[in-house]
């Protein structure tokens, strides 16, 4: 499996441009949202235990393009990533505000050297994630969010970043919001336990914005989903373009 570096575009660059794409989808998905009561919402197509999506229509569009598999990881191997990413984070502050205001209340980097426990860990994400031989981002994306931080509906650039996005959810419970860029009326929220690897391909991944719950807003079906820190461990492919330059 060959898997390359953005290095060569520069670490905060890669991180930072995420959003470049989508700031308008940002700001609209945004401003919808403060309108919403999102815990009074009532999903009427829930065929897992951690999806409801607001019309069969959503989930014809995206089943097959989100997984999330819970108690992908003991918690002997969360507690390893943990110990793994701790020192890098605790170097940083908490930001209140991303450059173009996506998430609020984290800090982050962007990681190559892992232990070989977490590495055995790491590699089992991209074995079910990515297909054989699909050039992947060596450098894993750490996300640390605080108890009151929050990612704002976005799509992460296609300029960086592939057709799919694998997260592992550390240390906190949370609620993944989906919404269509073509129709606001059509969400998916996605449960995210503790412990578990979710996948975004394809439409999911392009045609939806993504976002992390805050505590005051974070239900599931009407249940509180109690947000604390959560930390997530996120591995991308490489966009078509990118594989092509780096040849
Ligand atoms: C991001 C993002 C989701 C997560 O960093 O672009 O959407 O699970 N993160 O932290
Ligand atoms: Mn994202």
């Amino acid at each position: 499996m060959k898997s390359v570096s953005l290095i060569i575009v520069g670490i905060r660059a890669a991180v930072g441009s995420r959003y470049f794409n989508s700031r308008g989808s940002v700001q609209i998905a945004g401003a919808a949202a403060l309108s919403w009561q999102p815990h009074r919402f009532e999903g009427n197509c829930s065929r897992y235990g951690w999806m409801v999506c607001s019309n069969t229509a959503v989930w014809d569009q995206i089943a097959n393009d989100v997984e999330v598999k819970e108690n992908f990881i003991s918690k002997e191997e969360e507690e390893e990533l943990l110990k793994d990413v701790q020192p890098a984070l605790n170097k940083l502050k908490y930001e209140c505000d991303h450059w173009d205001d996506a998430i609020h209340g984290y800090r982050e980097t962007e990681k190559s050297r892992w232990t070989e426990g977490s590495k055995i860990i790491l590699q089992r994400v991209r074995d079910v994630a990515f297909p054989p031989g699909i050039p992947q981002l060596s450098l894993v994306h750490v996300l640390d969010l605080d108890k009151k931080g929050f990612i704002k509906p976005h799509v992460d650039s296609v300029k960086f970043c592939g057709s799919t996005i694998s997260g592992l959810c550390l240390l906190s419970s949370s609620v993944m919001r989906l919404v269509s860029e073509n129709n606001k009326a059509d969400w998916a929220d996605l449960l995210l336990q503790q412990r578990s690897l979710y996948i975004l391909r394809g439409r999911a991944r392009y045609e939806f914005t993504h976002a992390i719950l805050k505590d005051e807003d974070s239900f599931f079906k009407g249940e509180k989903v109690p947000r604390d820190r959560r930390i997530s461990v996120i591995c991308r492919n490489l966009p078509v373009s990118e594989k092509q330059n780096l040849g």
